[in-house]
């Protein structure tokens, strides 16, 4: 595990306030485009999913609705912060959940672990997310489904979002007040997002069939899908 990843050291400093930051960085839809990424996974009664990145686990616990206990969700996050944050969730709501500290670089997981895994938010903390996507592709079996979420850089964006957005950068600041290195880390790792059709290829290029994306709320945000080649 990359113990010694700035990602782990931020995020662990970030959780108390995450839920908050993410609300403010998806302007209150976040929790609507998780659902979509829960839907688009497709998860059944019975199956085994990952959430990789999970951080406090919010997609984790809308995929364990869907898997009811006869399955299993297990989230996956580098930091063990947030990581606390998503087994008192999944405790406070009385899901059944399983989560657990570890590198989505390079996961504990058997190939073919999984009937399906989602990504919300996390492939653009890496510097490339091409070997990401590749070990999620890994553990995903022949026909499974593969979900990844992000939202886009304001710098992508025109008119009315980009304006929210700008007006929401210091309110985010507010949020991180006194760690102007997570507000950094937070708001540089948006820059990396890649566009719609380039993270197509990546997925394409890792193996997935059927690649697709649709945009929400005028393409502030991004959700990919696609198939694990049988
Ligand atoms: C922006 S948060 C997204 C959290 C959540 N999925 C959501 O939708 O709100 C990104 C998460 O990715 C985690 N992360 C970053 N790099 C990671 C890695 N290599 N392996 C596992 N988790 C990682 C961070 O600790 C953080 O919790």
């Amino acid at each position: 595990m990359s113990t010694a990843s700035p990602d782990r050291a931020v995020f662990d400093r970030i959780a108390p306030r995450y839920d908050l930051v993410s609300g403010l960085m998806t302007l209150g839809m976040g929790d609507r485009w998780r659902r979509a990424a829960a839907e688009a996974a497709d998860a059944t009664a019975g199956q085994r999913v990952l959430d990789a990145y999970t951080g406090t686990g919010d997609l984790a616990l809308l995929l364990a609705d869907r898997v009811t206990r006869l399955g299993e969700v297990v989230g996956v996050d580098l930091s063990p912060e947030m990581i606390a944050r998503a087994r008192l969730k999944a405790t406070a709501s009385g899901r059944e959940c399983r989560f657990e500290v570890a590198d989505c670089t390079a996961l504990p997981f058997a190939s073919d672990w999984f009937d399906a895994a989602t990504a919300s938010g996390g492939l653009r903390s890496l510097a490339d997310p091409a070997p990401g996507v590749a070990e999620l592709v890994r553990v995903v079996r022949p026909g499974g489904r593969m979900v990844i979420l992000e939202v886009t850089p304001p710098a992508r964006l025109r008119g009315a979002h980009a304006r929210v957005l700008r007006f929401t950068t210091p309110l985010l600041g507010g949020a991180l007040g006194g760690d102007p290195d997570a507000f950094r880390h937070m708001v540089a790792t948006i820059g990396h997002v890649p566009a719609p059709q380039d993270m197509a290829a990546i997925m394409g290029d890792a193996g997935l069939l059927g690649v697709g994306w649709r945009t929400f709320a005028g393409g502030i945000a991004t959700l990919h899908h696609g198939v694990v080649a049988p």
